[in-house]
């Protein structure tokens, strides 16, 4: 069959509210061009984020009714603890209320004043975390990852020699870990290869220097390896994610993503003195070792929603309907970062509006026009989330100048896309229109979440 439906059925729906492209101008005004500051219901389609706006499943919400409430030692935790022990091998599961609470208590432990942190590339919260603890986010993505135009297979993979000579520059005392985020959200949602995992392996080997992943969406990246990684064709997705975590000593997890559902996530780790450094700051800031600042309930959805992920008909309909929404606005000549990643489309706003210089926020300015065109919310990744101002006043650009419409997990059918693709379709004929921005305030840190913006 070339149709791939979605693999469920809508047991439980939610209006959409319908507003006009006059209404929006007036809103996005308000919201001073910021569409983190517009309020759900004036958003048609939401693709800011494909974060905790999963629709969980009839069995997941039997679970939730069934989850058991102790404060300590309850059921429901070590129903978690025994899928995420199978799934990742780790000796020490820790639950977190989200996936930065994970990032934090992990750099509150090992960061600090002098200590680098490598990775592919750190999303938002992870850079934040690591330099909220004094110590410094650095990103060894391959060049090919940083082109959006190229196709390859691989764009979230680390470059090895880059990240050799780096240790070899500032010392392996000096880096308490490397981590690799599956998939690399913030250089377009692209996978990294299991070579590259065993490589950066056997860096962490040679150096003795432990290997963390930032398993967000560790299950698509596990079927980008299926399609693309010739000897795991066989393999399944679930024997390919435990390949994946036996290379590292740990993770972190926002199960926002991968694991289904709306709130939870969680640190796991083989070392047993970090563990325990990382469980006294548990109790402190999220709640006791067996709950992390959770309803047990949720951690019942968490432990359901690991599993369900790993079904390869969801897997292949994710990732094909992500890939479908790419093609058909290739097609169209919109420029995207290429091939499409897993969970969202990345737009090229360098390319879509080449005449706004990066300094006026490309990327700002094309998330605006989505939304006033046809009332679909989505994010800048470029200037405004990762750009930053040095000491003479100069506006530093990250690579790429991106705007990520993320999808989420089980929520939208194949015409809620279609007419995403319709939208986007003409913003792009009338582009020659748009026009740039400047801030008119910004927070010290993830300035994108709270900023505000002016039309120049
Ligand atoms: N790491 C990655 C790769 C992420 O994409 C995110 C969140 C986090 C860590 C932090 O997890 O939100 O549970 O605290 N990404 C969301 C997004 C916010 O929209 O991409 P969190």
């Amino acid at each position: 069959m070339k149709t791939i439906i979605e693999p469920f059925k809508i047991k439980s729906v939610e209006p959409l509210r319908f507003t006009t492209e006059s209404e929006r101008t007036d809103l996005l005004r308000i919201a001073h061009n910021n569409p983190f500051y517009l309020r759900s219901d004036d958003v048609l389609i939401d693709l800011l984020t494909d974060s905790g706006t999963t629709a969980m499943s009839s069995k997941q919400w039997a679970a939730v009714m069934d989850g058991d409430e102790a404060y300590a030692g309850s059921r429901s935790y070590f129903a978690f603890e025994d899928i995420v022990r199978d799934l990742t091998g780790f000796s020490h599961i820790i639950p977190t209320h989200q996936g930065r609470a994970a990032e934090k208590i992990l750099f509150s432990i090992i960061g600090g004043e002098g200590k680098y942190i490598p990775n592919n590339t750190h999303f938002d919260t992870t850079r934040a975390n690591i330099e909220f603890s004094g110590a410094k986010a650095v990103d060894f993505l391959t060049d090919i990852g940083k082109s959006p135009e190229t196709i390859a297979d691989f764009k979230g993979d680390m470059d090895i020699p880059t990240l050799i000579d780096f240790i070899e520059e500032v010392g392996r005392e000096n880096i308490p870990l490397i981590m690799i985020t599956v998939t690399n959200n913030s250089g377009g949602g692209q996978p990294v290869s299991m070579a590259n995992i065993r490589a950066v392996r056997r860096v962490c080997d040679t150096y003795n220097i432990p290997l963390f992943l930032d398993a967000c969406r560790f299950a698509e990246n596990a079927y980008f390896i299926k399609l693309r990684e010739p000897e795991y064709a066989h393999r399944t997705a679930r024997d390919i994610a435990r390949e994946m975590f036996s290379y590292a000593d740990g993770c972190t997890m926002s199960a926002k993503k991968d694991g289904m559902v709306n709130t939870g996530g969680f640190l796991a780790m083989n070392d047993e003195e970090w563990a325990m450094k990382a469980r006294n700051v548990l109790i402190i800031t999220e709640g006791f070792t067996t709950y992390g600042g959770l309803a047990r309930r949720d951690l019942e959805a968490m432990a359901l929603g690991l599993d369900e992920v790993l079904d390869e008909n969801y897997l292949h309909y994710r990732i094909r309907s992500t890939e479908y929404f790419g093609e058909k606005l290739t097609a169209a000549g919109v420029p995207l970062m290429l091939p499409t990643g897993g969970h969202a489309i990345y737009i090229d706003a360098k390319r879509f509006a080449p005449h706004i210089p990066v300094h006026q926020f490309p990327g700002q300015s094309v998330v605006c026009a989505i939304y006033r065109h046809g009332g679909i919310r989505s994010c800048e990744i470029g200037s405004l989330m990762f750009g930053k101002t040095d000491a003479h006043g100069v506006h530093q650009a990250p690579p790429m100048e991106l705007v990520r419409l993320a999808i989420p997990r089980r929520v939208y059918t194949q015409s809620h896309i279609d007419y995403c693709i319709e939208v986007i379709c003409e913003v792009y004929e009338q582009r020659h229109h748009l026009r740039g921005m400047t801030l008119q305030y910004e927070a010290p840190f993830l300035r994108h979440f709270t900023a505000r913006l002016e039309y120049i």
